[in-house]
């Protein structure tokens, strides 16, 4: 699968313009992305990251990063997901940094995501909903998302987010209103972002393939 993430990954490099600030998600696929962006790190004037494992990245490859208040409005985001729908709406947080991803997402004028074949699903919910929770609030808003959805929220046990938040992963969905299930999860307190990435889907899918398939 990776051939296929590699091809995603070189293909969005396309969208890429002279002077830009790339908004740049997480993820196993991103990191081809990234290594593209490398070989044009001249072109560009920097990138905002989603998350540490990222910058990393991109300061290993001489890529300016900047901070996403200093950065404004993007034109760009490029990220992968966990789960891609027929409307271009997503899950994402396998990586546990969907804040971030949610927030650069938000910023940028167009979404651009990159995905495996393997992602593409009619209905969103067989990868387990991430969901990140102050930590205090984990107990109860696993009462509640349970109470809400039906599905089995898990604790992503042992992982702290970079915000040092902690993850629940819930289980057993079938996701019928995605924008429904996103707005009524976002109201639990102590929710802090829900990895369904429905009111602001992707603009873009690229599906790695050769040739990579542009939806
Ligand atoms: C990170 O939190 C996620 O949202 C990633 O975008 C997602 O897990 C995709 O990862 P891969 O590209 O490694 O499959």
């Amino acid at each position: 699968m990776s051939e296929a993430k590699r091809l995603a990954g070189e293909k969005a490099i396309d969208y890429v313009q002279d002077g830009m600030i790339v908004g740049v998600g997480t993820g196993s696929t991103v990191a081809y992305f990234i290594e593209a962006l490398g070989r044009i790190r001249d072109r560009i004037a920097g990138a905002v990251s989603s998350s540490e494992q990222s910058t990393a990245r991109l300061l290993a490859l001489g890529i300016e990063v900047l901070d996403a208040n200093a950065a404004g409005p993007l034109k760009l985001y490029v990220d992968g997901a966990d789960e891609c729908d027929p409307h271009k709406r997503l899950i994402k947080g396998g990586g546990a940094a969907l804040t971030r991803e949610k927030i650069i997402a938000e910023a940028s004028e167009t979404f651009v995501c990159i995905v495996d074949p393997a992602k593409q699903v009619p209905v969103l919910g067989r990868f387990p909903l991430p969901v990140e929770v102050i930590p205090m609030a984990r107990s109860l808003v696993a009462r509640r998302i349970l109470a809400l959805t039906g599905g089995q929220p898990v604790w992503r046990d042992g992982v702290v987010t970079d915000n040092g938040n902690w993850i629940l992963d819930v289980h057993n969905l079938s996701i019928a209103d995605p924008v429904g299930m996103e707005t009524e999860l976002n109201q639990i307190p102590g929710v802090v972002s829900v990895g369904l990435f429905a009111r602001r889907a992707a603009d873009i899918v690229i599906v790695g393939g050769e040739p990579p398939r542009v939806l």
